[in-house]
């Protein structure tokens, strides 16, 4: 028999490492992730990883697709009672993606667009060196205001009348405050303009009621990650409430441009969509709550938030300038020697172009607070943070502490257990 090769036993060691590190030693504060309920990890292993099922629930082009089609049809059930949406597409295997099929179905290589720039929000998905880049489209900026960290509606509404785009795009991966959706949809009536909110980021918050509803507010298409604030498996859901937009945004994602779709995340995803039924309210609360608590408490401490006369934060991130604290790339590597991991962030006053070494760092609290964390524990956190960024404490020492703090949450909550679990 052949011996087993070394570096299968370093791939199985560097999968436990991570499980050690990240998810026991570590304060996550990056705003795009979060963890699975012990229930939606255990069943993320199964057959359905294995298999293929081509096509519409019940019109499949592979044989084999009971099961699945049963497991759709609660996911789409679930998904449109918790999102009050006429129409759901769950067959987008991640958020970018589902931007690339509203782009697909929505518009004309050569059409123009509007969306944020990167420093004022935007994903990369937005522009032209992105997706909409990649389907042809012309992207003119949305105007921004530094101050509000929101869209300059006296500015923007002029504009969408001159250029008469094919689609607004609105959301963002820096996403501070509710974006002004009705207004631009009303500033749409007379044009065939189409409106695009991404909500990736607070899809989660939006399930909670703790965010704007997007699609009653006019948003045609509602593209989310279904692991940020909503804490799910890593994938996509696509909200519509008219027919004739959900046809075509269904067409697009098959046959246009998914085949398969990963049917080993449809457990874990109709399992998370009964959570955030039962306690994505709580949940929810619980998380704007804690970033408004964690940006008043950094403040106090000398750091320069963003948006301070905004009362920070309504959604679970907060930003902060970290230009006197030595620039996005050396605070993040300090922290994260710290055991506190957060991304370095363009913010509004960068240019696109240093992406490397930005002036901003973005926070979010939707994971600390899935593990139980409250107000009480962003006091810590904004310690734990000012001790590195602006007390210079030894990284050791802080690392000590972050990990006796994570060691008190080490379960995820909002989530049914089952007996003798947890
Ligand atoms: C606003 C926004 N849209 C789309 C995406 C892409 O999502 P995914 O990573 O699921 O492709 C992101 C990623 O963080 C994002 O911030």
């Amino acid at each position: 028999m052949k011996s087993i090769p070394t570096e299968l036993l370093d791939i199985i060691e560097i999968v436990r490492k991570q499980e050690e590190w990240r998810a026991k030693s570590t304060l996550n504060l990056i705003a795009s992730e979060n963890v699975l309920s012990p229930i939606a990890r255990s069943l993320i292993d199964s057959d359905f990883n294995h298999r293929y099922a081509e096509g519409d629930i019940g019109h499949r082009e592979y044989q084999g697709a009971q099961f699945i089609d049963e497991l759709e049809t609660i996911v789409v059930r679930l998904s449109k009672e918790l999102f009050e949406s006429a129409h759901v597409e769950h067959r987008a295997i991640s958020g970018a993606l589902s931007n690339m099929a509203t782009y697909y179905a929505l518009s004309k290589p050569g059409n123009h667009i509007f969306a944020l720039e990167v420093p004022s929000g935007a994903h990369i998905s937005f522009r032209e060196f992105g997706t909409a880049g990649a389907r042809g489209l012309e992207v003119h900026d949305i105007p921004f205001d530094h101050e509000k960290m929101n869209i300059d509606l006296d500015k923007f509404i002029p504009m969408i009348e001159k250029v008469e785009p094919a689609i607004i795009t609105l959301g963002g991966s820096l996403f501070l405050f509710p974006h002004p959706v009705r207004q631009i949809k009303k500033a749409c009536s007379t044009l065939e303009t189409k409106i695009h909110y991404d909500g990736a980021h607070v899809l989660g918050l939006i399930a909670g009621k703790e965010f704007q509803d997007p699609l009653k507010e006019g948003a045609d298409v509602v593209t989310g990650s279904t692991h940020k604030t909503f804490p799910g498996p890593q994938g996509a859901l696509m909200l519509m409430n008219e027919k004739k937009v959900y046809k075509k945004v269904s067409r697009a994602i098959f046959p246009g441009l998914v085949s398969n779709h990963h049917l080993g995340r449809m457990a874990p995803l109709a399992i998370t969509l009964l959570e955030m039924l039962e306690f994505g309210k709580v949940y929810a609360k619980q998380t704007v709550s804690n970033a408004k608590t964690l940006g008043k408490v950094v403040d106090d401490l000398g750091l320069q938030v963003l948006a301070r006369n905004q009362g920070y934060t309504e959604s679970h991130q907060i930003v902060i300038d970290i230009q006197e604290c030595g620039g996005g790339k050396r605070t993040a590597v300090a922290l994260e020697q710290a055991g506190i991991i957060a991304n370095k962030n363009l913010i509004p006053c960068d240019d696109v172009n240093c992406v490397d070494d930005p002036s901003g760092l973005r926070l979010g609290v939707q994971e600390i607070t899935r593990m139980g964390m409250k107000e009480t524990e962003m006091e810590q956190v904004g310690e734990l943070l000012a001790s590195i960024m602006l007390k210079r404490e030894k990284k050791e020492q802080v690392r000590e502490k972050v990990k006796k703090l994570v060691s008190l949450f080490n379960d995820p909550q909002f989530c049914f257990k089952l007996d003798g679990e947890g």
